[in-house]
């Protein structure tokens, strides 16, 4: 346990342990969002809920949730899904590396657990993918095991709660969270008392439109005591996402397929499938700078590259589409339409090609970006 002095960190006596505990869980038995996964105890259910909810808000996450279940009941589904259908059940979700990471712990609790999922914090840690807010949580809710499960709304919460003067984005500063909910935790409903501060800092402890004076335990507060709610939780801003230009070839053949590729790279969006994507950047490094120069247009040179890369001499149409943009934690990618068409379809063997007629696209993983990418082409070329 750390000393909480050093942080400057008025701990509370027992007595007031007990009696926020007490005002916290009443709260929650009263207004607790009645979510699918709070009717379970099933470890399994319990963490496929808390790796969507890390990514994205509990309305959006409850169909994917539920169809997750659907498609892999059990442990074992999941461990030999095949992957196009894990991207699938995940895609608009993000963060893809997620549900893979999920499939090998899955593969993990098989060999190494006997098919059981694990009833131990540390084992539960040991899983791909599941950090300490992943375990704590799953440790709790489903095992009753007093561990906390500390996320950014409950560090925010807790940095009102006893005006924590350390920025809750500093990966280093955690422990200081962790170990004040250690010690504020209800050893009798750990998972209870662990989701009702996860609800406190969803709603009323929210980041944007905080509601101080509905919380519960605001006389607990010393922020909300001292006037000072505006100054936590203590957070730097984030950089901003690096812009980068893609163009995103749409190109048709005879029969009016179109193409698309797979990523096959182990990079950003591995493994989904989307109309070919060359960056900007990327173009530049690999036409000599008198193909450039000798170009009239930079789309042009783009188009030679595309030539090049695919084996493929696209009749270039002059269409002209808006500018889609999708953000990534680290990059925010602009995109540019670029359509063709070509009568030889003969596909390069250098990478995963398909001809995929209108109606079959959907049935590919798609990432956000390329959904973006096709609304827009359908809805502009159609107009
Ligand atoms: N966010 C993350 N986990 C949650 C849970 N179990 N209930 C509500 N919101 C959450």
């Amino acid at each position: 346990m750390i000393d909480f002095k050093k942080y400057n960190i008025e701990m509370w006596d027992n007595q007031k342990i007990e009696s926020f505990r007490k005002n916290l869980l009443a709260w929650y038995d009263r207004e607790k969002r009645d979510l699918p996964w709070r009717h379970t105890k099933n470890p399994y259910h319990i963490w496929i809920s808390e790796v969507m909810l890390q990514q994205t808000q509990v309305a959006t996450v409850i169909p994917y949730y539920k169809r997750f279940l659907e498609w892999f009941p059990t442990i074992s589904d999941l461990a030999v899904a095949n992957e196009e259908k894990l991207l699938k059940a995940w895609e608009g979700l993000g963060y893809y590396s997620r549900v893979r990471n999920m499939q090998t712990a899955a593969q993990q609790i098989m060999t190494d657990f006997d098919g059981c999922f694990p009833d131990t914090y540390e084992d539960i840690a040991k899983l791909k993918g599941i950090g300490p807010y992943t375990a704590g949580a799953i440790a709790s809710i489903a095992f009753d095991l007093v561990e906390p499960a500390v996320d950014g709304n409950v560090m925010r919460v807790i940095a009102r709660l006893f005006e924590v003067n350390y920025d809750i984005g500093n990966p280093k500063n955690r422990k200081i969270f962790q170990a004040i909910t250690e010690t504020l935790i209800d050893p009798k409903r750990p998972g209870d008392f662990n989701q009702a501060l996860m609800d406190l800092g969803a709603d009323i402890e929210s980041a944007k439109n905080p509601r101080p004076e509905e919380s519960p335990v605001r006389f607990f507060s010393a922020a909300y005591l001292h006037g000072t709610m505006k100054k936590y939780p203590i957070k730097e801003p984030k950089k901003k996402p690096k812009p980068i230009q893609i163009q995103a070839f749409v190109i048709t053949n005879n029969k009016g397929e179109y193409l698309l590729e797979k990523n096959e790279s182990n990079r950003l969006l591995a493994g989904f499938w989307s109309f070919p994507l060359l960056e900007t950047q990327i173009v530049a490094q690999q036409l000599s700078l008198f193909e450039i120069e000798n170009k009239e247009s930079s789309t042009l040179s783009q188009k030679t590259l595309f030539e090049k890369d695919y084996h493929l001499q696209p009749n270039w149409l002059e269409q002209k589409f808006p500018l889609i943009t999708h953000t990534f934690s680290h990059r925010r990618w602009l995109m540019e339409i670029i359509t063709g068409t070509v009568t030889n379809d003969k596909l390069a063997d250098n990478k995963t090609l398909v001809w995929v007629p209108q109606k079959d696209l959907k049935n590919y993983p798609l990432a956000t970006p390329q959904k973006k990418l096709m609304a827009s082409y359908f809805k502009t070329s159609h107009l």
